[in-house]
């Protein structure tokens, strides 16, 4: 999943996975989906799909009310993220239980969230793997998100984040098949994704890297320059976020899938 909040963004991710035939799933956080709009997301990865035959997905990521999420889900995105990991594990169950219901009626896919995933890591963040199974069985959400380690915005932090194999190993053992969700994607060693994904970790959400690129390339055709027009600042933001992308299609190896 990458995120996004801007159309240049948007393109960029598109542009790429188009390049690289793989499928690819775009993402809103609350935050991102109030700046660019739930509508206008939707009706973009329409316009993106109907244009480029692929296989492109919306997931409204880290919702943290039934309220908004059915505010998503009403717009017509495919997926939604439910982020309970707050709430104690009941009340985590009885909201993922409500979104669920929703979101099944409407075809969408549900992801769930248990132990925490924030702007660090400690060791009671980590996800307990029998309240991964409690909260898997009970809820019977599509998707579980994890905390093994893994943080959001390491790569800004230039703080590696240090996964808990024995934690992911341990969750799989106790959740069986529900694919998981590897949260704070950016920053974290390339051979720790690809176990990651060995030991069952189907979806790794990156945001962080590709803000750093938009960011960078925004200021290096704007700096000094004194351009002003858009589609001539726009394109190095967005050929540096589409470099970001490559590298990260190569890593999931979901290359020629679509
Ligand atoms: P990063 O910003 O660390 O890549 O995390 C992104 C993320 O997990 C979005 O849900």
């Amino acid at each position: 999943q990458f995120n996004f909040s801007d159309f240049t963004q948007m393109k960029a991710i598109v542009a790429t996975a188009v390049k690289m035939k793989s499928p690819v799933i775009l993402g809103t956080s609350e935050g991102e989906s109030k700046f660019f709009g739930l509508d206008e997301a939707v009706a973009l990865r329409d316009v993106l799909c109907k244009k480029t035959g692929l296989p492109i997905f919306l997931n409204l990521d880290h919702g943290k009310s039934f309220e908004y999420l059915k505010q998503a889900i009403d717009a017509g995105y495919d997926a939604v993220h439910f982020d309970g990991s707050k709430l104690p594990l009941e009340e985590n169950i009885k909201i993922t239980k409500k979104v669920r219901r929703y979101a099944d009626w409407r075809g969408v896919l549900t992801e769930g969230e248990v132990g925490m995933v924030g702007f660090e890591t400690k060791e009671e963040y980590l996800t307990n793997p029998e309240e991964a199974k409690k909260y898997s069985k009970e809820t019977k959400s599509d998707l579980l998100a994890i905390s093994i380690g893994n943080f959001h915005g390491s790569e800004s932090f230039k703080q590696q984040p240090n996964l808990n194999f024995d934690v992911l190993k341990n969750i799989k053992e106790k959740v069986g098949n529900i694919p998981l969700v590897l949260h704070g994607g950016s920053g974290t060693d390339s051979q720790d994704i690809k176990r990651a994904i060995e030991l069952g970790a189907v979806k790794i959400n990156i945001n962080t890297e590709l803000r750093l690129a938009f960011a960078s390339g925004l200021k290096e055709s704007l700096q000094g320059s004194g351009e002003i027009t858009p589609y001539k600042f726009l394109p190095q933001a967005q050929a540096k976020v589409e470099k970001v992308v490559e590298e990260k299609i190569n890593l999931f190896g979901s290359v020629n899938k679509a």
